[in-house]
């Protein structure tokens, strides 16, 4: 029998970032050496507080089901955290915690989104969003250049119900100024699009002051605005699946329902293991991750520097650097990705994963070999490509 799947999901492209590191894997694993500067997630272990408090829940036989949305413990310290964080006050009843940021992204923009409504994502983007948006029955479009307050508004004008902003990005560990952001809250103040600001590497930014956010500056907008963050990059638990979100109570409501009939309740262990990050209770090990970061980033950019073939900005957060390829203006970024590790064992994520054609994505959550040993392989394939 013939069966007719889903035409919206059949539609949706498989994760690059995903594909192309499991590629990576199954390559290690069959007995070829590979540097994997690919990764999305940090290279350290959870640290051990984190680690204890889900062991202790275990013990405490704390492994039923939860309330779907999120143990109260949780709820409550995530909305004290976010509401320090932002001088706006969020109560419980506006957070959902989810498996993972990316499960609370799906969440909010199902809730959002009506068949055919048009969702403005920034590029480059990070490489999920379009096909949320899709798989939700939603439109996504680009701004024609990178985003400004002008093509927000014109993005409004053509009717783009949300926006979706991720800073630091993943790609491009870009954070804007506060003059930057300050126009975009503005420009977007004055249209009525909702927007979920994901800021899921808000703690990892290696510049003075942190990311400024849109809340900073147009408070008011919390009422059309969802903060989606977690705890996998800042606490390296990317495998225990807890992110939150905080949003209006309306749409916190439909994320928890939504959730409630997919999911029922995220890990009641990780929960308990979450509240101890949020609580505080792994602050040195979180600042020592974070001061590697910035001593990888360091490291990355100074090897990759004198490379004439590649051009980029130094990235201010996040772990990624996001690189332009200067000898080739007709590449095929995803052709010369799986080249690159056939012949010299490198894993890096090809730029039109991002809606970027031209550029790749190196990681930096790699140790100090790795990233010296990829820049190495890197460049021996470059100079092979073009000047063999
Ligand atoms: C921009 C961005 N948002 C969300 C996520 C998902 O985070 P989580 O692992 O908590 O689902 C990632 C992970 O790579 C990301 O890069």
């Amino acid at each position: 029998m013939l069966m007719n799947y889903s035409r919206t999901i059949m539609s949706l492209s498989p994760s690059a970032t995903l594909q192309l590191s499991a590629k990576a894997k199954e390559l290690k694993k069959s007995g070829r050496d590979i540097v994997s500067l690919s990764a999305g997630q940090p290279d350290f272990p959870t640290p051990a507080p984190i680690a204890e408090a889900g062991i202790d829940a275990i013990r405490e036989g704390k492994t039923g089901y939860t309330a779907s949305t999120g143990i109260p413990e949780l709820k409550e310290a995530v909305a004290r955290n976010y509401s320090a964080r932002r001088n706006i006050e969020w109560k419980a009843e506006n957070v959902v915690v989810s498996n993972g940021a990316k499960h609370g992204l799906v969440n909010l923009i199902r809730s959002a989104i009506n068949p055919g409504d048009r969702v403005l994502l920034p590029k480059p983007y990070w490489v999920s969003y379009p096909e949320m948006v899709k798989a939700s029955g939603g439109i996504p479009v680009y701004p024609k250049e990178s985003i400004n307050p002008e093509e927000i508004v014109t993005a409004a004008y053509q009717g783009a119900v949300g926006l979706l902003l991720n800073y630091p990005s993943n790609p491009s560990g870009c954070v804007p100024s506060e003059d930057e952001m300050k126009g975009i809250a503005d420009a977007i103040a004055d249209t009525d699009m909702w927007v979920i600001s994901d800021d899921i590497y808000e703690d990892l930014v290696y510049t003075e002051g942190g990311t400024p956010h849109i809340l900073d500056y147009r408070p008011e907008l919390k009422e059309r605005t969802a903060v989606v963050s977690g705890v996998s990059k800042t606490y390296s638990m990317t495998g225990w699946r807890i992110g939150y979100s905080l949003a209006n109570t309306e749409w916190s409501k439909l994320s928890g329902v939504l959730q409630a009939h997919s999911t029922s309740n995220p890990c009641s262990i990780s929960q308990w293991a979450a509240l101890a990050a949020v609580e505080g209770k792994a602050e040195s090990e979180k600042n020592e991750m974070h001061n590697s970061f910035r001593k990888r980033r360091d490291l990355m950019c100074s090897l990759l520097l004198d490379e004439k073939d590649l051009q980029f900005k130094r990235p201010e957060g996040a772990f990624y650097v996001f690189s332009r390829l200067t000898a080739d203006t007709e590449l095929d970024t995803e052709s010369f990705c799986s080249e690159l590790l056939e012949e010299e064992g490198l894993a890096v994520i090809p730029g039109s994963a991002f809606g970027a054609e031209g550029y790749i994505r190196l990681s930096f959550a790699a140790s100090d070999d790795d990233i010296r040993e990829g820049v190495k392989r890197l460049r021996r394939f470059l100079h092979r490509r073009y000047f063999a």
